[in-house]
């Protein structure tokens, strides 16, 4: 009777032990310490048939009792354990997988580049290719070649930048019409966009660097109607809507005649406000139909075919469209005005 009262002890301390257990390797040391080879529990149930015989049977029987109640009971212990250890990782490793994720800045075009890929898209839908020209030009594109000769008074129009070896920043895209009629003959319809530099002060309308789109289109009968219904599709294609124009005559020498073209001023529909200086029109570009002698300085020959061109400022078209007032903008470090676009 000893030994069975003995297991019942056994059973109490192994359940006040674990029952204090507070890791997985306590539970792991207490099911060695009651159940392993060299526990008590073992050593009773080796030592059975040292007992009187009919006390064998009621001391296996309750041997193996106390041995399920103590497996049951480390089982528990080890789920309770384990549910603690899934807690506290799901709370320190928790998702929220409904939170917006981290965003990652894009940065995008800046809104110049992506008005000139606009109007490359309007005129190359219209049969007109794209060109360029150099940065750097020499005299002879960026003035003599366009009937504007060393001595010209018009060359003090456009302020320069001259490189020290005799070359300059070209002030405007028109070099690109000689370039083009250089390589290409009628029918020529092109454009070409470009960066063009002048030596002048900034205010909130102008910049020294700044962008410009030529065009140039020479075929037989060209006339200016055909130079008015380019540039009204242009300007119905960038603004989305029909858009009032005017020309006015504009002298370059270059073009003959010349025009100014200004536009209906988009913020105040015509009426006067001071983006249009209270006269209704924005100015827009130079254009005109090409002077005899630059198609003759293209080895075209004027007789037979004419054409027109126009120079315009990008920067102050990027302008109109967004009612943007001040052209300096465009190339701060202000970057919550290019993150608008
Ligand atoms: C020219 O540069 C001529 N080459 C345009 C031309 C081409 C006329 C073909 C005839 C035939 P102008 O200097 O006016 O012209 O400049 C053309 C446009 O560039 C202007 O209408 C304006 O929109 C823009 N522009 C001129 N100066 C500046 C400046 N400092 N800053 C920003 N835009 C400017």
């Amino acid at each position: 009777m000893e030994v069975l009262s003995r297991l019942d002890q056994i059973v109490k301390e192994a359940a006040q032990e674990i029952k204090s257990a507070s890791s997985l390797n306590d539970a792991d040391n207490l099911r060695i310490k009651y159940l392993g080879r060299k526990s008590e529990l073992t050593s009773i149930l080796k030592n059975l048939g040292k007992l009187e015989p009919d006390l064998r049977p009621k001391v296996g029987k309750a041997s193996n009792e106390v041995k399920r109640k103590i497996e049951q009971l480390l089982v528990e212990k080890n789920e309770t354990l384990a549910d603690q250890i899934f807690t506290h990782i799901g709370q320190s490793e928790r998702i929220d997988i409904t939170q917006p994720g981290d965003v990652r800045e894009r940065g995008h075009l800046h809104p110049i580049t992506q008005m000139r890929i606009e109007i490359e898209d309007i005129f190359t839908s219209i049969g007109f290719t794209i060109a360029t020209g150099p940065e750097v030009e020499t005299d002879y594109y960026n003035f003599e070649a366009l009937n504007i000769p060393p001595d010209h008074p018009a060359r003090d129009i456009q302020d320069t930048i001259w490189t020290e070896d005799g070359n300059l920043l070209r002030t405007h895209t028109s070099c690109v019409q000689i370039r083009t009629m250089e390589k290409f003959k009628p029918p020529i319809r092109v454009i070409a966009p470009g960066r063009v530099f002048r030596y002048e002060e900034t205010d909130a309308s102008h910049e020294h660097t700044f962008y410009q789109v030529e065009g140039l289109m020479v075929d037989r009968g060209i006339s200016v109607a055909n130079l008015i219904a380019v540039m009204k599709t242009m300007l119905r294609a960038v603004f989305h809507r029909e858009v009032k124009v005017r020309l006015r005559p504009g002298y370059f020498p270059f073009v003959e005649p010349g025009f100014e073209l200004d536009i209906n001023c988009l913020l105040c529909g015509g009426t006067g406000c001071p983006a249009c200086k209270n006269s209704g029109w924005n100015e827009l570009l130079g254009c005109g139909m090409v002077h005899p002698n630059v198609l003759r300085a293209g080895d075209i020959d004027p007789e037979e075919y004419s054409g027109f061109a126009f120079g315009m400022g990008l920067d102050r078209l990027v302008m109109m469209k967004y009612g943007i007032g001040d052209i300096r903008l465009f190339h701060s470090a202000e970057l919550r005005f290019l993150e608008q676009f």
